[in-house]
This record gives structure tokens, C-alpha cells and sequence, in this order.
């Protein structure tokens, strides 16, 4: 059997990472992994237990003691407790309001990291987040960092219907120690501003195949 292929993309809040990705996932018959949603998820277990996010040392034991699990349910990947993914409620207002301290904490990190690495036990990844082109998976030919104006993007979000500051969270994502997003050498950067999904993703299976 050949080895897994990692198609890595990296951009900011709202920038069209996860709509692309799914498309790309399902018409090469890929896994999709959205890691923003095991930050979320994580985000949210902090706030269920009345943890203080903004003190990485009580995250890091949280971390430490929580016992989620990589789930492959159809074509994604989640991290489940109990055999629970809380998929409508990492998507709140509350927990897009903290996600970015959480995932700020080295250890946090490093506990993605090693999971997110071994996802490539299910096959070959459409991986999503900020640091996969820069940490995850450096070494994949396939990296790509989405864009789209800011405004392009507070729209997107709106229409979600979810109220976040999204300026804040793009900036502690981008100023953080610990695995900061940014555009790596060898990523092609795509800014989607005025551009349907269809297209985008199109583009990027083109350079993928053509590769
Ligand atoms: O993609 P998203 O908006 O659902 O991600 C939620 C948060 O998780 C984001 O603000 C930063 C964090 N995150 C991260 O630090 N590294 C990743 N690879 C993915 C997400």
C-alpha cells in the first residue's frame, strides 16, 4: 500500500478552510480532520468543568487528565469522551470566545500534536488549522494557506450567525509563542475573497494532482 498523502491548509478564522477542505476530502476520497475542532472541543471541557482558561498551568492539567479519544465516524475525524463529540456546542459564541487561550498552552500542543500526527493511521488527510503547514506535517509537498479580506471574513462569520471578535482571536492565533499561524515557504497562499468554494477547491486539487 503507498503511503498516506497530507493535504496541509493553514489561514485564519473564517478564511474558508473548512468548507474547501471537505470538498477537497470528498472528491479524492481523503480523511478530513479539522483540528480547530479538537481545540474547541477542549475549550469546551474547560468551560463544563469551570476552569480558568487564562491559567495555562490549570489547562495543562485538564489536558493532562482528560481521556479523549481520535474517533473516525465516516470520512472525519473527531476527539470523543465517552463516546460524545459536543459537535453544536463548540461552535458557541462562549467557546470561540476562549478557544485561542487554550490553545495557546505548550503542553495543549504538544498533546494535539502527537494525535493530529497519528491521524494518518486512517489514510490519507485533508488536515485543517493554523500551524499543520508549519508543525504538523512541515514535510507534505501539499501545503496551502487559505485568505480573504477581513471583512470577507467578519461576513462569513455573521452569516454563521455566531458573534466573535474575530480580529482578536486572528491575533493571539498569530502572536502566540507556541506554533503561531503563519504562511510558510513552499505554501501556496490563496486568497478567496471573491471566489465560490467550488473554485477554490478545484484550484487546489489541480496543483495537488498536477504535482
Ligand atoms: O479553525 P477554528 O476557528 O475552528 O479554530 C479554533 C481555534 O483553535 C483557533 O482560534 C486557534 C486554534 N487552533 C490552533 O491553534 N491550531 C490549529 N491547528 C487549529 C486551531
Amino acid at each position: 500500500m503507498s503511503d498516506p498523502i497530507v493535504i496541509a491548509i493553514d489561514g485564519p478564522s473564517a478564511s474558508g478552510k473548512s468548507t474547501n477542505s471537505k470538498i477537497i476530502a470528498a472528491e479524492l476520497g481523503f480523511v478530513y480532520v479539522d483540528t480547530g475542532a479538537m481545540y474547541r472541543t477542549l475549550a469546551w471541557h474547560a468551560l463544563q468543568s469551570g476552569t480558568n482558561v487564562e491559567d495555562a498551568a490549570a489547562v495543562e492539567k485538564l489536558c493532562r487528565d482528560w481521556p479523549a479519544e481520535l474517533v473516525r465516524r465516516g470520512d472525519s475525524v473527531w476527539l470523543e469522551v465517552d463516546g460524545y463529540f459536543p459537535e453544536e456546542e463548540i461552535r458557541s459564541s462562549e467557546v470561540s470566545a476562549v478557544v485561542s487561550h487554550v490553545a495557546q498552552v505548550p503542553f495543549v500542543r504538544d498533546w494535539m500534536k502527537e494525535r493530529q500526527r497519528s491521524c494518518v493511521q486512517f489514510g490519507s488527510l485533508v488536515m485543517e488549522g493554523r500551524d499543520i503547514t508549519s508543525n504538523i506535517f512541515p514535510d507534505t509537498p501539499h501545503k496551502f494557506y487559505l485568505d480573504a479580506s477581513a471583512q470577507v471574513r467578519q461576513a462569513r462569520r455573521d452569516a454563521d450567525g455566531v458573534e466573535e471578535n474575530l480580529a482578536a482571536r486572528d491575533q493571539r492565533d498569530s502572536t502566540r509563542k507556541a506554533a503561531p499561524l503563519k504562511k510558510v515557504d513552499g505554501a501556496t497562499v490563496i486568497n478567496n475573497s471573491g471566489e465560490a468554494p467550488e473554485e477554490t477547491s478545484a484550484r487546489i486539487i489541480a496543483l495537488v494532482r498536477g504535482s
